[in-house]
């Protein structure tokens, strides 16, 4: 054979993309230390999913012999009924993932940039770069977006802006306030994409009037999904609204049958379960509550959070502390990797297991670094 190998044809902007690390499995874990592991790494549903959603996906089983409807035609019908969007502005995806990637695939063309913030969810970064295309990051202001920061990083060439909202790891949010005022600064040509995964999870005041600005025809594609406050992750169904016109380019380059028939049964049944929806939520909101405490009783900082998660400050030995919280059968994230080397990110649990994360992490920090933690002032994150 002559010529440089294969995988040294790949472009290097794809060779030099960070791979995305996804939290240990719980069966891996449990396999190779031979203990019994709560896992809070990826923010997912603790409650499980809802069980008319199990039921109607094990029915659509039995039809599974079919390719699914590629326009997932009932299920973008029951959203549309429930948000008040038409059906034209709505485009499904395998997880809000694919819908990530499908916007920086659709638009950047050579030349094009797209702006997004440090400190935040890793697969805009390699959605953009798989195109080859510029990405600007601007760093986050007191854990959130900076949108200020962003507007000014905008120019004539970028055509996606990536905004979480809360944001990942940090759990912040910004008000549709702020949105507004951002937005009135953007120019026509960007596309703003703001992922709102934990949306369900954020009930402030004043938190998002997302979809009435997609309604009212606005530079917006708002991304939602059924893998956390539904409990659907390893179904992967996720949805975005948008502008009808651009959503019609994107059915033309994602995959045709990118959400599986038992996903689509799964998710509209889901959609119903609003009982579901309202335990999740409640459960959310009491385990925020026990983390907050917890972690002052032990005085470690952490960010406040309006998601299903929490980054928690825990100093320089972060990682192997979360290392040896691992040993003691409870899984978390650390968080070096995003951008905060003193810090992991816990999911909430239920009740037992938020207790047995706090008990961990109070046995590993003084196991790792061999005294009883140093005072920090209580709620006080450690950027
Ligand atoms: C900010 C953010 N967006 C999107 C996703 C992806 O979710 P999905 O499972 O819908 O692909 C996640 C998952 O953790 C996330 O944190």
């Amino acid at each position: 054979m002559t010529g440089k190998p294969i995988d040294e044809q790949v472009p290097a902007w794809i060779r030099e993309i960070q791979a995305y690390q996804p939290g240990r499995p719980i069966e891996e874990v449990e396999r190779e230390l031979g203990i019994h592991a709560v896992k809070l790494a990826s923010n997912e549903n603790p409650l499980g999913p809802s069980p008319m959603a199990v039921e109607a996906a094990r029915r659509a089983m039995s039809d599974s012999n079919w390719y699914p409807d590629g326009a997932g035609y009932y299920l973008r019908k029951k959203l549309s009924e429930q948000l008040g969007m038409d059906m034209e502005r709505l485009i499904l995806g395998a997880g809000s993932c694919e819908l990530i990637d499908l916007a920086a695939r659709t638009l950047l063309t050579p030349g094009d940039n797209a702006v997004s913030s440090e400190g935040s969810f890793p697969l805009y970064y390699s959605a953009v770069r798989a195109t080859g295309e510029r990405l600007k990051l601007v760093p986050l202001r007191n854990f959130t977006f900076d949108l200020d920061g962003i507007a000014r990083a905008t120019d004539a060439r970028t055509k996606v802006i990536y905004l979480a909202n809360p944001n990942n790891p940090t759990g912040t949010i910004f008000l549709a306030d702020t949105l507004d005022a951002f937005l009135a600064r953007i120019p026509g040509s960007a596309l703003v994409v703001l992922d709102e995964a934990y949306y369900e999870y954020a009930d402030r005041p004043g938190y998002s009037r997302s979809l009435d600005l997609v309604r009212e025809g606005g530079n917006l594609f708002v991304l939602r999904t059924f893998s956390k406050v539904y409990g659907l992750a390893g179904m992967r169904v996720g949805y975005a609204a948008g502008p009808a016109g651009l959503i019609a380019q994107m059915n033309k380059v994602r995959q045709p049958f990118n959400v599986s028939g038992v996903a689509l049964a799964a998710a509209e049944a889901a959609l119903d379960d609003l009982e579901h929806v309202r335990r999740s939520v409640e459960n959310n909101r009491r385990g925020l509550a026990q983390l907050e405490a917890g972690l002052r009783g032990q005085a470690i900082g952490f960010v406040p959070s309006a998601a299903n998660f929490m980054l928690v400050h825990i100093g320089a030995e972060a990682s192997r502390i979360a290392d040896a919280m691992l040993r003691l059968g409870v899984i978390v994230r650390p968080m070096g990797w995003m951008g905060f080397p003193e810090a992991i990110r816990v999911s909430v649990g239920t009740p037992e297991e938020n207790d047995k994360f706090l008990t961990a992490l109070g046995e590993a920090r003084a196991s790792v670094e061999g005294r009883r933690p140093q005072a920090v002032s209580p709620g006080q994150p450690r950027g």
